[in-house]
């Protein structure tokens, strides 16, 4: 494998020349890096991502990409790779790749499903935790003030167990947000463009509600819907207006989602308690008013960061890559 850090870059560029590259556009666990290698082509991975002089000396051999989230695979992009067949995202999301200009130059995209969805949840039940009981608010005053005097009205949260959370787009994370909600004895409703059966609803013991009944009736909405042209500012100004007042807003789907700009409005003069974002519009800028609130938990997008989910996605993704190769097919691929 060709090392980045490495003084020697010193790429067996006939092999590579010959039978093309799987380019690693960021650091992956060493176990996936060995899978891959595995493989009949040369893998070369670049700290420095596809912005990075190595991926431009090797562009036009690349049969493989395999990007973090953070990497965009647009248009301009795809030109300097011609033989590029397969993108292997590390991640669930795409939405860091043109998916049309890769169907237009037959360019296969994968993601990680399933292996992220417990960690993500977790994440998303402890925003609402925090955001509900002002965890960070409280410990920013201990840390920054010291322990203050009891008193019978200081930092007073909102209750969780028995309210009613909302959840937006109800796959296979908002299903395990469903899961844990149900352990704090939460009423939980759930919207999305595909109604499921009268039977599927009652076990999975969710209640269907369109987009604008779900906002006014929950306590909690907590958002997990992929990002798309249909889902940009699904949440602005006006959905704001329609949440229930003292409500919280949960985000670990994606920043674009909401509308920053209107959510700062609706923290700081209402409706909402409270927010507890891991996503933001304008990764990795934080819209300044969010840093100037204290209603709301901010967390750098970490939905799915525990060393057994993030190898097992470097490894979905390694075995996509692996099983395209061998002309198998792709074993995750985005439709
Ligand atoms: P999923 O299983 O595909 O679920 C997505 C859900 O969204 C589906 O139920 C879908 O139902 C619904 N949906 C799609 N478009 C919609 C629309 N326009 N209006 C309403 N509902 C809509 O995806 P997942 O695995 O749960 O992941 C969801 C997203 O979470 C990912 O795309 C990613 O952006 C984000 N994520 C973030 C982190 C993190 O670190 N914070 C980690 C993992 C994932 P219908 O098609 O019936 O509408
Ligand atoms: C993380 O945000 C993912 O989409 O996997």
């Amino acid at each position: 494998m060709t090392d980045p850090t490495s003084q020697n870059q010193d790429l067996d560029r006939s092999r590579g020349q010959a039978r093309g590259i799987v380019f690693v556009a960021g650091p992956l666990p060493a176990s996936a890096l060995e899978r891959l290698e595995e493989g009949p082509l040369e893998v070369v991975q670049a700290g420095a991502g596809t912005t990075g002089p190595l991926f431009h000396a090797v562009c036009a051999q690349i049969v493989a990409l395999v990007p973090l989230l953070t990497t965009r695979i647009d248009a301009a992009l795809l030109a300097h790779c011609p033989r590029l067949r397969l993108v292997a995202n590390v991640a669930v999301g795409v939405d860091n790749i043109d998916r049309v200009a890769c169907r237009e130059r037959g360019v296969t995209v994968t993601n990680t499903p399933d292996v992220l969805t417990e960690a993500t949840a977790d994440l998303a039940f402890a925003l609402l935790l925090s955001a509900a009981r002002r965890v960070g608010e409280a410990e920013r005053h201990l840390r920054q003030k010291g322990f203050p005097p009891w008193s019978p009205s200081f930092m007073m949260g909102k209750r969780v167990a028995g309210a009613t959370l909302g959840i937006v787009g109800l796959g296979r994370i908002g299903r395990a947000v469903a899961q844990r909600a149900h352990g704090f004895r939460m009423n939980v409703l759930y919207t999305q463009r595909t109604r499921l059966s009268m039977a599927d609803e009652e076990a999975a013991d969710v209640t269907y509600r369109p987009f604008g009944g779900l906002l006014a009736q929950s306590d909690f909405v907590s958002l997990h819907v992929p990002l798309t042209t249909g889902t940009r500012h699904l949440i602005g100004a006006r959905e704001l207006s329609l949440m229930k007042p003292g409500s919280v807003l949960v985000n670990t789907a994606r920043g674009a989602v909401v509308d920053e700009g209107a959510l700062v409005h609706a923290l700081a003069d209402g409706p909402l308690f409270a927010a507890g974002l891991d996503v933001y519009e304008h990764e990795p800028q934080v819209h300044p008013g969010l840093l100037a609130l204290e209603n709301v938990v901010l967390s750098p997008h970490i939905g799915s960061a525990e060393p057994d989910t993030r190898k097992a996605m470097a490894m979905l993704a390694a075995e996509n890559v692996l099983s395209f190769l061998r002309g198998e097919g792709p074993l995750t691929p985005v439709g």
